[in-house]
């Protein structure tokens, strides 16, 4: 077990830190009041139903009941220890803690099954494995020239985990076999293929660049392999096949690296290939990310947004590119992503812009001096058009008035009208009837649709009984005061508590108290492993609460749990009632009966 930090040093950090400060860092919060909202970082959602509060120094996740405090945060979004979190948390604050080195270990993350584990742990081993064949053996000379070539350092090279593939069919097949994997769950993972007259197993990379990509926690989840000498007829990139753990559109290419970037800067740049994420990076944009050769996909719009909602899309500048460019900006903009757009010149991509024109340029004028939607949306339209045909102008217009009309800025929209004025030799007056009308249409368009407010009012998943609410409030008030456990302790079935988390809470107070004097139910939550436990803990802190009536609520409470538990119990003897009367047992069916009658007056004396 691990060296305890001292309780002075715990609450002093916790006093000098703040939760929203923590949270902003993990994801947008607005503020609404006193509270603060945002996307819940625990589970998809489109409508803000995460609130941080301030003055209890709390957050709560209406839609999926996620809760706990800025230590309890951490350790569930960096899948941290207790004190590991304290030592990240006092490192903010400038308070060092002294976590032992053996500490550092992540916990095995929750929902991972012990298959996956293995997988995981073979696709480290691999990384390894390739890593070294590209790095220290002749074998892996040409791709690391090819990587030269293409302007990798060694730096580069061991920073992003590249590694190269041998030609042959079975050395990773053989070597995953000697190293004890089953090679049926590895073929399951994608790192080999099964023969098709089933008699073994062969290697599914082969004499190729192997990239590694990781999920967000940095975990090797699958492998691109690049072929090297593009004369065959062999695919220039070859994937991981979809996993059970690798799911290709929920990853995005970088963004462990790039998360701590995008908080800073508040910004992501988004890239067609993963090899344009690493490039990038030569120009020192490291904000970047890419999907895995797929379109992108809403639930890779839902990780993002959890960032930043300011991006630049920055796909190659081929005919390809624009389309992928128009249907990314669309998406993004349903999720009101605040978008811009970096053109690559030429039929372009980044990586072949930065060798041509070097890093600077590419960060001075390709991220630095984006598009706004507007424009962009505007030069999409003019392509493929022919203005000496009045058709091609009139739909020009029609299109280019739609996206002007949704141009947050009145400036802008009055400068692209001149524009749009200057290029098609309409007048500035006609066009401004047709964008009128066009608001007009689009505003009776969004009044007809669903209420689409920032922050909508939560919603619980499930409808509190009446139960529910008891259990709820008595742990709330004995999360307040000691005295209402003690007032317990002694019998077990006296316990006021029905469900067995609650019990299993109750139990752990019982032990909290007997070492703080002091009722904390910040420091109580976040003692305790079950993540589950935590956030019943933490929904209970948020209760609303009478304080004038407290010792009513309290009994009321009790009642209630009383009567529930009789329930429970004439519910239970009638079911043994049952069975007595079926097997003709007449005396048991008499004194169970007995107790039913004596147990259901009992309910009436509550
Ligand atoms: P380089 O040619 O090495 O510079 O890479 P690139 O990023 O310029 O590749 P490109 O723009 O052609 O492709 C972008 C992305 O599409 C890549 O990162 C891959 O994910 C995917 N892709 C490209 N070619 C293939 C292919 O042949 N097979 C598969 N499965 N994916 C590909
Ligand atoms: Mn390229």
């Amino acid at each position: 077990m691990a060296q305890r930090i001292p309780e002075e040093t715990i609450e002093q950090i916790r006093s000098q830190s703040d939760i929203v400060d923590v949270i902003g860092e993990y994801m947008q919060l607005t503020k609404r009041g006193r509270n603060y909202f945002g996307l819940c970082p625990f589970h998809g959602e489109q409508t803000p139903s995460f609130s941080v509060s301030v003055d209890k120094q709390i957050f709560h996740c209406f839609g999926c009941g996620a809760g706990g405090n800025a230590i309890t945060f951490l350790m569930d979004i960096d899948n941290l220890s207790f004190q590991e979190a304290v030592a990240k948390l006092g490192e903010k604050a400038g308070i060092e803690v002294d976590v032992a080195e053996h500490q550092h270990h992540h916990h095995v993350v929750e929902n991972v099954s012990p298959a996956e584990q293995k997988m995981l742990e073979a696709h480290a081993f691999c990384g390894e494995y390739y890593k070294h064949l590209l790095l220290n053996t002749e074998d892996g000379e040409q791709a690391l020239q090819y990587l030269e070539n293409r302007g990798f350092t060694r730096e580069m090279i061991e920073a992003y985990g590249i590694g190269y593939a041998l030609p042959n069919w079975d050395s990773l097949t053989t070597l995953l076999s000697r190293k004890g994997f089953d090679l049926e769950m590895m073929a399951e993972a994608g790192l080999i293929i099964r023969k098709e007259d089933g008699t073994g197993y062969f290697d599914r990379f082969r004499h190729r660049v192997m990239f590694p990509i990781r999920d967000e926690t940095s975990k090797i989840i699958a492998f691109s392999g690049r072929i090297i000498d593009q004369s065959g007829e062999n695919a220039k990139y070859m994937n991981s096949p979809e996993s059970p753990i690798f799911h290709k559109g929920k990853v995005l290419y970088n963004l462990d690296q790039a998360r701590p970037v995008i908080r800073k800067k508040r910004k992501i740049v988004l890239f067609e290939g993963f090899m344009d994420v690493l490039s990038a990076k030569k120009a020192e944009v490291h904000n970047g990310v890419a999907s895995m050769g797929t379109a992108l996909t809403i639930e890779q719009i839902q990780k993002l947004k959890r960032l930043s909602n300011e991006i630049i899309i920055c796909y190659d500048g081929d005919n390809a590119g624009w389309e992928a460019a128009k249907r990314a900006a669309d998406l993004l903009k349903a999720e009101k992503f605040s978008i811009e757009v970096a053109l690559l010149p030429n039929g372009l991509d980044p990586d072949d812009y930065i060798r041509q024109f070097g890093a600077q340029l590419f960060q001075d004028k390709i991220i630095g001096e984006p598009l706004d939607l507007t424009s962009f949306m505007l030069t999409y339209s003019k392509r493929h058009k022919n203005f000496q045909y009045a058709t091609d102008i009139e739909q020009y217009i029609e299109e280019a008035i739609s996206y002007i009309a949704v141009d947050a800025s009145i400036v802008k929209r009055e400068l692209y009208m001149k524009q749009l004025a200057q290029e098609t030799g309409v007048s500035e007056e006609t066009l401004a009837v047709q964008l009128r009308h066009k608001a007009q249409q689009q505003q009776s368009r969004q009044s007809t649709e669903p209420q689409n407010v920032a922050v909508q009012m939560p919603k619980m998943t499930r409808k509190l009984t009446a139960i529910d609410r008891a259990e709820r409030l008595i742990l709330a008030m004995m999360l307040d005061n000691r005295d209402r456990v003690y007032a317990f302790q002694q019998e077990e079935e006296q316990i006021p508590f029905v469900r067995e988390e609650y019990k299993a809470i109750f139990n752990e107070l019982v032990d909290f108290y007997e070492q703080h004097e002091q009722a904390d139910f910040h420091r109580f939550a976040e003692g305790l492993e079950d993540r589950n436990l935590r956030k019943i803990i933490m929904e209970a802190a948020l209760v609303d609460r009478d304080p004038d009536h407290a010792e009513e609520e309290w009994s009321d409470c009790i009642r209630q749990v009383d009567k529930y538990k009789i329930q429970q119990l004439i519910a239970q003897r009638k079911q043994e009632l049952k069975e007595a009367e079926k097997s003709h047992d007449f005396i048991r069916t008499l004194k169970i009966s007995q107790e039913v009658i004596e147990l259901t007056r009992s309910l009436a004396y509550l």
